[in-house]
């Protein structure tokens, strides 16, 4: 099969998706859904490069703090990892009236998922403004938490990763689970959540 030209995208490069935990200035925490993430390697240790477009909340609270946290999205928290992600928070001051059980980071102060299977508390190292309103965030991991049931290498890795359940979004606006299921399009699992009526 040939392969043929098309738009620029990263349709079927799945990526994993996290929730960007920040400190407001009341000291609540506050929570955005996030997919632009990779790593990179320096001699400090393992990084993390976050790419935020345009001006929102958890920018400017990233800008000021100089640390958050990224949690990994498990199937169990789509539907609320969903709404932080379509509810823009500059303009729904309500937005974090919905939470995930909040713990505070045990090197940093920042806001960590319990619920979350993997949670990085990130130190900013170096912002990279590209001039058109995005910003590249370069973060050192501080520190790395895991479920416990995660970590028995009794059970084969595949298996620890079934379990731990991360959600994907591997292209055209959608999510997926690790095993390939379809989880519904961007802004469908949040109508899931009590107060929230679905759409006709
Ligand atoms: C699946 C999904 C992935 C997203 N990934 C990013 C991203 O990587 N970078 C970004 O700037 N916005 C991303 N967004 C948009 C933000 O989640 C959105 O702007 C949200 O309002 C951020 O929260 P805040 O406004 O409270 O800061 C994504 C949204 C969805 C639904």
């Amino acid at each position: 099969m040939a392969k043929v030209k098309t738009k620029i995208g990263n349709d079927f490069c799945p990526q994993a998706l996290f929730l960007y935990g920040t400190k407001q200035e009341d000291g609540q925490p506050h929570f955005g859904l996030f997919c632009w993430f990779g790593y990179y390697h320096s001699s400090e240790g393992l990084g993390v490069m976050a790419c935020i477009g345009e001006e929102k909340q958890t920018k400017d609270l990233i800008r000021k703090n100089g640390i958050f946290s990224a949690n990994l999205v498990s199937e169990q928290l789509l539907p609320l990892a969903d709404y932080y992600g379509c509810t823009y928070g500059k303009t729904a001051p309500d937005k974090m009236k919905r939470l995930p059980t909040v713990e505070w980071g045990e090197v940093l102060d920042v806001p960590v998922v319990a619920e979350s299977p993997v949670s990085f508390e990130l130190e900013v190292k170096q912002t990279l403004p590209m001039g058109d309103g995005s910003d590249i965030f370069l973060c050192l991991i501080r520190n790395t938490t895991v479920s416990e049931e995660l970590l028995n290498k009794a059970v084969p890795f595949p298996q620890r990763l079934r379990q731990a359940a991360p959600v994907l979004a591997p292209g055209e606006d959608t999510y997926a689970s690790i095993d390939g299921r379809y989880l519904g399009k961007w802004g469908e699992p949040m109508k899931n959540l009590p107060g929230i009526s679905p759409t006709p």
